[in-house]
């Protein structure tokens, strides 16, 4: 009946997750909250380890992409958990660098990195960094060479695989911001370039190609290009690629007509590829790394909101407000996504009212759920939306000056603030007059 196994109804008819009463969370923490499941947060992280483990046997890294969901509570969790980190900013970097992440372990991205973000990777010691285009190359050498180090790199590559979702987060196309080209040779011309360099040491390659995809398919191909890439720099450069570095983008379920595959599913299948790649290129067969964001976190978080005005336009539509809206959850407004939920202290109830969810922004297109079913509402009921846990409090705005909801982790039975409400007195803290 919902989206994650986590979320049950108890004897009060109330919605729980990891079997907390979520009215009274919202009672004890205010409204709006964020609400993660860290239970199922390090369940799903151990999922994709256990994947590589028995398909892989072990031969690879999980990196959790911060993007997804970064706070310092999240950064130790995925560390306690043993998975890397992929970063895309300074501030996440600094982020997993204050939660204690062993730098080794960190994979630095981003499109158009600036000069002190590379150099606070270089002088933390970030793993690898994964580069985007040539004019980030010579800086990363140059900034490596002041430092007296080699660092390890990789590119970041398109692939040119059609993975089917929104536009918008479809990245492995030749029309993307994102990395080099493969098809026309831009790829390979910067490995040959990389590779006489002194201080930057290219023994990876990386693709993403695209987010919330349901099919194994893509992943294959790109997997399949990706090992012949590899296969190329042998042949032709003597390079030897020892980290395959897939991306993330796995599917979740975020109303019923959503069908992800299962996530152990993908690696399954890409392993055999990469395996009979390798072997049919005679190359080593490299350490996998998988990047995925959204499938550890969404699941894993639910909002809950006040509900105040019920507006129903005879014969037009429904609207049920709420005391968020796109400054917690920009993704209805940035992509139309679809959620669902149900009203918490009916939880159990069917769900027979056709409504649409409304933010408090003074904009129409604040909506956080179009004509979605969910049970009768009034003004003060609590509303739930499922599968929050990822791309919300990333992209958690200010805007109308409102102030960001507190986020709350719970865990064997027991709840605690991991990120505080923001006050009025935050909003106006960096403002001179
Ligand atoms: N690795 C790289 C290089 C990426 O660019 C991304 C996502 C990921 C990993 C993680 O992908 P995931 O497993 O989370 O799908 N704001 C959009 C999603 C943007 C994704 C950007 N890159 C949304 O709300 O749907």
């Amino acid at each position: 009946m919902f989206v994650s196994e986590n979320l049950t109804v108890n004897e009060e008819n109330h919605l729980c997750i990891g079997g907390l009463d979520t009215v009274k969370l919202a009672k004890e923490y205010g409204t709006p909250l964020y609400v993660l499941d860290e239970d199922l947060f390090r369940k799903n992280c151990q999922t994709y380890k256990t994947a590589i483990e028995k398909y892989y046997n072990g031969n690879g890294l999980v990196l959790y992409a911060n993007k997804a969901l970064c706070t310092l509570h999240t950064c130790k969790v995925a560390m306690e958990e043993g998975l890397g980190a992929d970063v895309v900013s300074g501030g996440e970097l600094y982020t997993a660098i204050k939660a204690g992440f062993p730098t080794d372990k960190i994979y630095f991205h981003g499109n158009n990195k600036t000069d002190e973000e590379l150099f606070m990777a270089v002088s933390s010691g970030v793993g690898h960094i994964i580069v985007d285009n040539e004019y980030e190359l010579v800086r990363l050498n140059d900034i490596a060479k002041e430092k007296g180090v080699v660092q390890n790199i990789m590119f970041r590559i398109k692939p040119g695989v059609d993975a089917h979702t929104h536009s918008f987060i479809q990245t492995g196309q030749i029309d993307s911001k994102f990395g080099v080209a493969l098809e026309n040779g831009e790829a390979f011309e910067i490995y040959e370039k990389a590779h006489k360099l002194s201080n930057v040491n290219p023994d990876g390659i990386h693709c993403h190609i695209g987010s919330q995809i349901f099919d194994v398919e893509p992943f294959m191909k790109a997997a399949e290009i990706m090992m012949n890439f590899a296969g190329d720099l042998k042949d032709k450069l003597g390079l030897m690629i020892k980290k395959l570095n897939l991306g993330g983008g796995y599917g979740i379920m975020y109303t019923e007509n959503d069908d992800p595959v299962p996530y152990d599913e993908y690696i399954k299948h890409v392993a055999d590829v990469v395996k009979d790649t390798a072997k049919a290129r005679g190359i080593e067969i490299p350490q996998i790394l998988m990047e995925p964001g959204r499938s550890i976190s969404a699941p894993a978080g639910i909002t809950l909101y006040t509900i105040g005005g019920v507006k129903d336009i005879k014969n037009v539509r429904k609207y049920v407000s709420v005391d968020g809206g796109m400054g917690d959850n920009p993704r209805y407004i940035l992509y139309e996504s679809e959620y669902s939920g149900v009203i918490a202290n009916k939880a159990g109830d069917e769900r027979t009212d056709k409504v649409t969810v409304a933010g408090k922004c003074c904009e129409s297109g604040d909506l956080l759920m179009r004509d979605a079913m969910l049970q009768p509402s009034e003004p003060g009921d609590i509303l739930a939306v499922f599968a929050t846990g990822a791309y919300n409090y990333s992209m958690a705005s200010n805007y109308n000056r409102i102030p960001r909801p507190a986020m709350i982790a719970v865990s064997n039975g027991e709840a605690k603030v991991i990120v505080k409400r923001e006050t009025y007195e935050d909003i106006i803290k960096n403002d001179v007059f």
